[in-house]
């Protein structure tokens, strides 16, 4: 049986029709929670006697028997099956004959595909949220071994000031800790029994959904079979997750592809995750990077495609629908690769410590230390701002430095400057004197790295 359908058609669909409808060489992905979702509903309609007690058990058996067949990877579709679900009934019909037969009832294909998607959704957002972690731990990892080290950070890619290394990567850290709770919530929403809302109306059968939610270990019963089978706002909502999650790693990983290159020489990523080129020997490419940030891209067309697919559908289910499929699963399993790589990677960085020290002492970085130190002195916001612009210009212009200005130099630009200033234009100095609260100040660095340990453990 190609189909579940048939006895109301005296001609066969075409083989083109075919070609452009049926599904399995996608929707196959969903074959364990559609067993799953099955076992759970036969169990009900045996309980509930509204099949026989031993044909319940007997479809159970059989499903359990596929399921062990999809798990050691041995389950294939039959290419003349429409979807994965009509397979699977069809291969439980020649394994147990005609209790088969009774599993369809109470249910409907429109209430069974979202309710496998979600349970499809639900185990990789758990393995995302785990992923998310891994990175997390990676991360805070790499924050702790370089406690030390001072870097250079940019606005418009221009240098701005100095700050820990650590502070940057606890940056990251905080992104991914907002992508997490943003998977959660749309587990929260995606967690929804939506089996035994039919075809859109419910049924007249004496189901009981309540049980069958329990079974499957979900949130909720959908109170409304209409919302229940034309509601695919789940998807939306962890393709934005994922969306945002991908431009955080897509930004993570231009970072390192800049600090990599020859012009920045920060940090060498492991040869585990670069190329060469194939005309010019010297080159090693950031190719996997580029790809982390390249694959991102396809997330928001993925959320765009599929808000397009749903804004004009009429309620409640339409065939459109099948479609959600490719891009979902697409986006999660890229999300999933994106997350285990960008672990790996951080885990391969090596720093240029002595180029970082040398490079983290250009007195420029230190200009808002220095307007600092005037407004302790007394001087206004704008005051300070003015003298040290005078002041770094004039450097810059006669190529000398701020540190072998004599004092009656100093005074010239302001009568608050002293020599004691001299002490604020190194890297230490800058971002130990920095104090507020969540600034890049080494013993509250330290603290957050202690913080985040202990909350990913
Ligand atoms: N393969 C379909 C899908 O993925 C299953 C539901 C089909 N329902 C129907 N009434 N034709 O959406």
């Amino acid at each position: 049986m190609a189909q579940l359908w048939g006895s109301r058609f005296t001609g066969e669909l075409s083989d083109l029709a075919k070609k452009f409808t049926y599904s399995t060489h996608y929707d196959s992905k969903l074959a364990l929670y559609d067993c799953i979702g099955s076992i759970a509903h036969a169990r009900m309609l045996g309980k509930r006697g509204i099949i026989p007690r031993k044909d319940a058990a007997a479809i159970v058996k059989g499903l359990e028997k596929i399921m062990a067949r999809i798990e050691k990877g041995q389950y294939a579709c039959d290419p003349s099956s429409e979807d994965i679900h009509t397979d699977i009934q069809d291969k439980l019909k020649k394994m147990i004959g005609k209790p088969a037969d009774r599993l369809h009832t109470a249910r409907s294909r429109n209430d069974q595909v979202v309710t496998d998607v979600r349970l499809y959704c639900l185990n990789h957002l758990n393995t995302i949220q785990a992923l998310v972690d891994g990175l997390q731990i990676e991360l805070v990892k790499f924050a702790d071994k370089n406690q030390d080290v001072i870097i250079p950070a940019y606005t418009h890619l221009q240098s701005a000031q100095v700050v820990l290394l650590a502070h940057q990567a606890l940056s990251y850290v905080e992104m991914l800790e907002r992508d997490k709770g943003r998977f959660e919530d749309a587990a929260r929403r995606t967690s929804l029994n939506t089996l035994g809302a039919c075809a859109l109306s419910g049924t007249t059968l004496p189901t009981d959904r309540a049980s069958v939610t329990e079974e499957l270990g979900l949130a909720a019963t959908a109170m409304n079979s209409m919302d229940a089978v034309s509601d695919r706002d789940f998807i939306l909502e962890i393709l934005a997750a994922i969306s945002i999650a991908g431009t955080h790693l897509s930004r993570i990983a231009e970072d390192l592809i800049i600090w990599c290159s020859s012009e920045f020489a920060f940090v060498s990523i492991d040869d585990a995750f670069c190329t060469g080129s194939s005309i010019m020997p010297h080159k090693k490419n950031p190719d996997v990077l580029e790809l982390v940030r390249g694959t991102s891209a396809k997330f928001p067309a993925a959320f765009v495609q599929l808000s397009m697919l749903m804004k004009g559908l009429p309620h409640t289910y339409n065939r459109d629908m099948q479609l959600d499929k490719p891009a979902l699963f697409a986006c999660v399993e890229a999300v999933e690769d994106m997350l285990a790589i960008m672990a790996q990677v951080f885990g391969g960085v090596t720093l240029n410590r002595d180029f970082l020290k040398a490079r983290v002492n250009a007195e420029y970085f230190f200009s808002v230390d220095v307007l600092d130190y005037l407004v302790k002195k007394g001087a206004t916001y704008r005051e300070a701002h003015d003298a040290v612009g005078v002041m770094v210009k004039e450097c810059l212009d006669k190529g000398v430095s701020l540190k072998s200005l004599s004092a009656k130099e100093l005074k010239e630009f302001s009568p608050l400057l002293g020599e004691d200033v001299k002490k604020l234009l190194n890297a230490e100095a800058s971002v130990r004197g920095k104090r507020s609260l969540g600034s890049t100040n080494p013993t509250l660095v330290k603290a957050e790295i202690g913080k985040w340990k202990k909350r990913l453990k």
